[in-house]
């Protein structure tokens, strides 16, 4: 039986961290689930680690749809999320919609699309019509371009309006990239719903990586907040399980892992 939305709002309730990663395919699916990870995210980070673009802006929606079915045929227990492709939700909620229906029936159980208090009515749009969404706030890498390259954001009383207003808009779940973790925090404590971080520090009610940054096995440049968890593991497995048991005891992030 797949988690359910009701599993996350109580793991946030209780405090339990929550453990998610990316993943792109039905093997990784099957690994991932065997070590517990709990939410999947087919991000579109897919472009730049499977692809080898370098940028997530080439991704499309049909090679999203063929993504998430590999995700969803090899696994069973994780919360399938999937990231809503650079111009697929940006025009009207109209056209979010009809292309989250799309991703719902190639497998997700959650969507997810990045930006603050523009995207809330589209979010709402989406929710009362019964998809689920993930919200995506601060460093947001569909507007790479817009934000002059992949950096740290720091505007506090931004990212607190931007990260309410996609609560307020009725998001289940709300994803903080690259923010100092003192803010990581503050944003936390003021919402209700969970909130997943990466490099967004120890406080979030989650943490996410890019599983090809953490296997290492992207030979890309790597962000501050990514840690190796194949350093000392037995193999892939034994990696993703390290990375389960750090989440969920808290050892990760480590302060050389937060801004
Ligand atoms: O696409 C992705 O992998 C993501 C994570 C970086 C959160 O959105």
């Amino acid at each position: 039986m797949r988690h359910t939305l009701g599993h996350f709002r109580k793991l946030r309730e209780s405090g339990e961290k929550i453990a998610m990663l990316t993943c792109y395919d039905a093997s990784f699916a099957a690994l991932c689930d065997a070590a517990a990870v709990e939410i999947l995210l087919v991000g579109d980070s897919l472009g730049m680690v499977v692809q080898g673009h370098d940028s997530t802006l080439p991704v499309t929606m049909q090679q999203m749809e063929y993504h998430v079915g590999m995700v969803a045929r090899g696994s069973q227990n994780a919360l399938i999320v999937a990231d809503l492709p650079f111009g697929s939700y940006q025009v009207s909620p109209e056209i979010a919609f009809s292309n989250a229906a799309r991703l719902m029936v190639a497998g997700a159980q959650m969507v997810k699309l990045e930006g603050g208090r523009v995207m809330a009515d589209t979010v709402r749009f989406l929710v009362e019509r019964g998809i689920p969404v993930c919200g995506h706030v601060g460093l947001i890498p569909q507007s790479v371009h817009q934000l002059g390259g992949y950096r740290v954001q720091r505007d506090a009383d931004r990212l607190l309006e931007d990260a309410r207003a996609i609560e307020q808009g009725g998001a289940a779940m709300l994803v903080l990239e690259a923010i100092p973790a003192a803010i990581g925090k503050q944003v936390t404590e003021a919402l209700s719903i969970p909130t997943i971080g990466i490099g967004a520090g120890k406080d979030c009610s989650g943490q996410v990586l890019v599983l090809h940054d953490m296997l290492d096995i992207y030979p890309g440049r790597k962000a501050r907040f990514v840690r190796n968890f194949m350093a000392g593991a037995t193999g892939v497995l034994d990696a993703i399980q390290r990375y389960v048991k750090a989440v969920k005891s808290g050892a990760f992030p480590a302060p050389e892992h937060t801004f």
